[in-house]
């Protein structure tokens, strides 16, 4: 895979956390390229990656066996209309929110091998989290598994509507734990802590969770009630958690995320 030919249509943060993870992972850089609306995005893309730069959707299609679509999702429609006849051998990925994969198999032509994708932020430092959805061959999807693996983790859905709570879980995730991190800094802070050594406190805390919560096969109610000491601090902190009823306003932030996708869609 690593001489495959990449191609992305959109070099902003989502394609540039892509090109960073691809070529970090040894996929050989003069097999990516990459088109862009801002001249000064795409140099300095190549000058950091050494990637290949294409003038227009028309040079990255020919180079690349799987095309990345990597743009807004209202500028998904713009572009597929300059795709032009795409034939079955090409792998097109979508990374854009709400927009289907059936919408744009059928914009591009039945025969099109769409794979579409639910990314989000981390990927920026190789800690992604991305989930994968396709009804095209066993070809397409290995090719968007390597793409996306080299920037975090993987998961696919076999049911196209569960990228709703996928959005709402994993793709706009990252958000909620920088909020729970900014309140966390600010009542350090009022607590008499500098906001220096808050936001160290904080972020390494975060890191620890993490890990312990990925790496230790024990599951997250389990490792809070383990350093919750029955009478202890952290014990004080959940109640008062509790009290202000966290639990409800979390189911119904991400009920209304998923809402969201959905009228997106
Ligand atoms: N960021 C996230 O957390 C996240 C998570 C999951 C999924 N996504 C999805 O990832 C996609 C990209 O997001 P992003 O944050 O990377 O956006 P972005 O930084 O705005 O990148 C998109 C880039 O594509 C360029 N572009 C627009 N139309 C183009 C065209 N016709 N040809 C070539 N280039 C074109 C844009 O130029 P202009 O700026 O001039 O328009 C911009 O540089 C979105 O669809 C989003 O839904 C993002």
């Amino acid at each position: 895979m690593q001489n495959l030919n990449i191609g992305f249509i959109g070099g902003g943060n989502m394609a540039e956390a892509l090109i960073a993870g691809l070529t970090a992972a040894g996929h050989a850089p003069e097999c990516v390229w990459v088109t862009d609306i801002s001249k000064e995005r795409l140099d300095a893309l190549q000058a950091q990656y050494g990637v290949g730069v294409c003038a227009d959707i028309a040079e990255v299609l020919s180079a690349s066996d799987v095309v990345v679509l990597a743009v807004k999702p209202q500028q998904i429609d713009g572009v597929l209309q300059k795709f032009g006849e795409l034939g079955a051998e090409k792998t097109v990925i979508s990374i854009a929110a709400g927009i289907s994969a059936k919408h744009i198999a059928l914009t591009l032509g039945n025969d099109a091998a769409v794979v579409r994708v639910m990314p989000n932020t981390p990927c920026l430092v190789g800690e992604g989290m991305s989930v994968l959805y396709s009804q095209a061959g066993k070809i397409h999807c290995e090719r968007a598994e390597y793409v996306l693996a080299a920037s975090g983790q993987t998961a696919w859905v076999e049911d196209e509507q569960q990228m709703h709570a996928v959005t709402a879980v994993s793709g706009s995730g990252p958000a909620y734990f920088f909020l729970l991190a900014e309140l966390m800094q600010a009542a350090g802070q009022s607590l008499g802590l500098s906001r220096e050594l808050s936001e160290k406190l904080v972020g390494q805390t975060a890191l620890g969770a993490a890990r312990m919560l990925t790496e230790s096969g024990k599951s997250a109610e389990l490792l809070r009630q383990q350093v919750t000491s029955p009478g202890g601090t952290t014990q004080a902190a959940l109640e008062a958690m509790f009290e202000g009823h966290l639990p409800d306003a979390v189911r119904s932030a991400i009920a209304a995320a998923a809402k969201r996708s959905r009228e997106l869609g």
